[in-house]
Protein backbone atom coordinates (compact mmCIF):
# COMPACT_ATOMS: atom_id res chain seq x y z
CA UNK A 1 0.00 0.00 0.00
CA UNK A 2 2.70 2.50 0.77
CA UNK A 3 4.48 1.56 -2.18
CA UNK A 4 1.31 2.48 -3.80
CA UNK A 5 0.82 6.19 -2.45
CA UNK A 6 4.38 6.67 -3.47
CA UNK A 7 4.52 5.87 -6.99
CA UNK A 8 1.56 8.16 -7.37
CA UNK A 9 3.52 11.09 -5.41
CA UNK A 10 6.50 10.82 -7.63
CA UNK A 11 4.31 10.39 -10.48
CA UNK A 12 2.35 13.59 -9.62
CA UNK A 13 5.54 15.59 -9.09
CA UNK A 14 6.50 14.58 -12.52
CA UNK A 15 3.92 15.08 -14.31
CA UNK A 16 3.38 18.61 -12.62
CA UNK A 17 7.17 20.05 -13.99
CA UNK A 18 6.82 18.08 -16.66
CA UNK A 19 3.67 19.06 -18.11
CA UNK A 20 4.59 23.06 -17.93
CA UNK A 21 7.53 22.68 -19.55
CA UNK A 22 6.03 20.38 -22.29
CA UNK A 23 3.19 23.09 -22.85
CA UNK A 24 6.18 25.25 -23.64
CA UNK A 25 8.28 23.05 -25.92
CA UNK A 26 4.90 22.41 -27.63
CA UNK A 27 4.48 26.11 -27.82
CA UNK A 28 7.62 27.97 -29.13
CA UNK A 29 8.06 29.48 -24.99
CA UNK A 30 11.68 28.61 -25.32
CA UNK A 31 12.30 30.46 -28.42
CA UNK A 32 12.54 33.93 -26.63
CA UNK A 33 12.73 32.72 -23.27
CA UNK A 34 15.02 30.29 -21.32
CA UNK A 35 14.15 28.99 -17.85
CA UNK A 36 17.51 31.02 -15.76
CA UNK A 37 19.07 32.86 -18.53
CA UNK A 38 18.17 36.00 -20.33
CA UNK A 39 17.30 35.11 -24.32
CA UNK A 40 14.87 37.71 -26.22
CA UNK A 41 13.04 37.43 -23.52
CA UNK A 42 13.33 37.57 -19.49
CA UNK A 43 14.16 34.39 -17.45
CA UNK A 44 11.42 32.55 -15.97
CA UNK A 45 13.33 33.00 -12.80
CA UNK A 46 13.62 36.62 -12.87
CA UNK A 47 9.84 37.06 -14.02
CA UNK A 48 8.82 34.33 -11.16
CA UNK A 49 11.15 36.96 -8.68
CA UNK A 50 9.49 40.14 -10.37
CA UNK A 51 6.31 39.73 -10.03
CA UNK A 52 6.68 37.69 -6.75
CA UNK A 53 8.08 41.19 -5.58
CA UNK A 54 5.75 43.37 -7.14
CA UNK A 55 2.70 41.78 -7.37
CA UNK A 56 2.82 39.86 -4.18
CA UNK A 57 -0.39 37.90 -3.89
CA UNK A 58 -1.07 39.00 -7.24
CA UNK A 59 1.50 37.08 -9.16
CA UNK A 60 -0.06 34.50 -10.06
CA UNK A 61 -3.11 36.07 -12.06
CA UNK A 62 -0.55 38.99 -13.71
CA UNK A 63 1.45 35.95 -14.90
CA UNK A 64 -1.75 34.13 -16.33
CA UNK A 65 -2.96 37.34 -17.78
CA UNK A 66 0.38 38.16 -19.55
CA UNK A 67 0.79 34.74 -20.99
CA UNK A 68 -2.97 34.85 -22.25
CA UNK A 69 -3.13 38.79 -23.55
CA UNK A 70 0.20 39.00 -24.33
CA UNK A 71 2.65 41.99 -22.82
CA UNK A 72 4.99 44.98 -23.87
CA UNK A 73 7.05 47.71 -22.38
CA UNK A 74 6.75 45.56 -18.46
CA UNK A 75 10.69 44.97 -18.87
CA UNK A 76 12.56 47.70 -20.34
CA UNK A 77 15.72 45.93 -21.62
CA UNK A 78 13.46 43.74 -23.82
CA UNK A 79 11.41 45.98 -25.80
CA UNK A 80 12.53 45.04 -28.90
CA UNK A 81 10.59 41.93 -28.44
CA UNK A 82 7.11 41.83 -27.46
CA UNK A 83 5.26 38.81 -25.48
CA UNK A 84 2.65 37.38 -27.90
CA UNK A 85 -0.13 36.38 -26.57
CA UNK A 86 -2.06 32.94 -26.67
CA UNK A 87 -5.14 32.85 -26.37
CA UNK A 88 -6.17 29.44 -26.72
CA UNK A 89 -4.70 27.95 -23.01
CA UNK A 90 -7.11 26.87 -20.71
CA UNK A 91 -7.37 28.19 -17.17
CA UNK A 92 -5.52 25.17 -15.83
CA UNK A 93 -3.01 25.70 -18.86
CA UNK A 94 -2.88 28.99 -17.43
CA UNK A 95 -1.86 28.27 -13.65
CA UNK A 96 0.27 24.85 -14.84
CA UNK A 97 2.66 27.50 -16.51
CA UNK A 98 2.18 30.45 -13.58
CA UNK A 99 3.22 28.08 -11.22
CA UNK A 100 5.64 26.78 -12.80
CA UNK A 101 7.29 30.16 -13.61
CA UNK A 102 7.26 31.15 -9.72
CA UNK A 103 8.45 28.35 -8.40
CA UNK A 104 11.31 29.41 -10.63
CA UNK A 105 12.18 32.19 -9.09
CA UNK A 106 15.60 32.11 -6.68
CA UNK A 107 14.29 30.76 -3.36
CA UNK A 108 16.77 33.22 -1.34
CA UNK A 109 14.85 36.71 -1.02
CA UNK A 110 17.74 38.70 -2.37
CA UNK A 111 16.36 42.66 -2.46
CA UNK A 112 19.38 43.21 -4.79
CA UNK A 113 18.22 42.96 -8.80
CA UNK A 114 19.28 40.34 -10.33
CA UNK A 115 19.48 39.41 -13.34
CA UNK A 116 18.58 42.49 -14.58
CA UNK A 117 15.03 42.23 -14.58
CA UNK A 118 13.95 44.48 -12.11
CA UNK A 119 12.56 47.23 -14.29
CA UNK A 120 15.53 49.89 -14.00
CA UNK A 121 13.56 52.74 -15.12
CA UNK A 122 9.37 53.97 -15.55
CA UNK A 123 8.46 51.58 -12.74
CA UNK A 124 7.59 53.70 -10.52
CA UNK A 125 6.83 50.88 -8.10
CA UNK A 126 9.17 50.41 -5.80
CA UNK A 127 7.23 51.95 -2.96
CA UNK A 128 5.22 48.39 -3.18
CA UNK A 129 8.01 46.08 -2.43
CA UNK A 130 7.56 46.39 1.57
C1 LIG B 1 8.40 36.08 -29.55
C2 LIG B 1 9.10 35.85 -28.31
C3 LIG B 1 8.32 35.27 -27.13
C4 LIG B 1 7.64 34.06 -27.08
C5 LIG B 1 7.48 33.03 -28.16
C6 LIG B 1 7.13 33.96 -25.72
N1 LIG B 1 7.46 35.07 -25.00
FE1 LIG B 1 6.99 35.42 -23.06
N2 LIG B 1 7.83 37.27 -23.20
C7 LIG B 1 8.50 37.77 -24.31
C8 LIG B 1 8.95 39.13 -24.03
C9 LIG B 1 9.73 40.03 -24.97
C10 LIG B 1 8.52 39.43 -22.72
C11 LIG B 1 8.67 40.75 -21.96
C12 LIG B 1 7.39 41.54 -22.20
C13 LIG B 1 7.37 42.89 -21.54
O1 LIG B 1 8.40 43.56 -21.43
O2 LIG B 1 6.26 43.32 -21.14
C14 LIG B 1 7.82 38.24 -22.23
C15 LIG B 1 7.25 38.14 -20.97
C16 LIG B 1 6.67 37.00 -20.47
C17 LIG B 1 6.12 36.88 -19.15
C18 LIG B 1 6.12 37.98 -18.08
C19 LIG B 1 4.86 38.73 -18.04
C20 LIG B 1 4.71 39.54 -16.81
O3 LIG B 1 3.61 40.09 -16.65
O4 LIG B 1 5.62 39.66 -15.98
C21 LIG B 1 5.66 35.60 -19.02
C22 LIG B 1 5.00 34.99 -17.80
C23 LIG B 1 5.91 34.94 -20.28
N3 LIG B 1 6.52 35.82 -21.13
C24 LIG B 1 5.57 33.62 -20.53
C25 LIG B 1 5.66 33.03 -21.78
C26 LIG B 1 5.13 31.71 -22.08
C27 LIG B 1 4.50 30.78 -21.08
C28 LIG B 1 5.34 31.52 -23.42
C29 LIG B 1 4.90 30.34 -24.26
C30 LIG B 1 3.50 29.95 -24.12
C31 LIG B 1 6.02 32.69 -23.94
N4 LIG B 1 6.19 33.59 -22.92
C32 LIG B 1 6.41 32.88 -25.24
C33 LIG B 1 8.72 37.11 -25.49
C34 LIG B 1 8.18 35.89 -25.82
Amino acid sequence: MKKVILVGLVTVGTLFAGSAEALMKQNGCFACHAVASKKSAPAFAGIGMRNKRFEGANAKEVIMHSIKNGSKGKYPMFSDTAMPAYPNFTQEELSTLADYILSQAPKAKGRRGQGGCSGKKGMGRRGMMQ
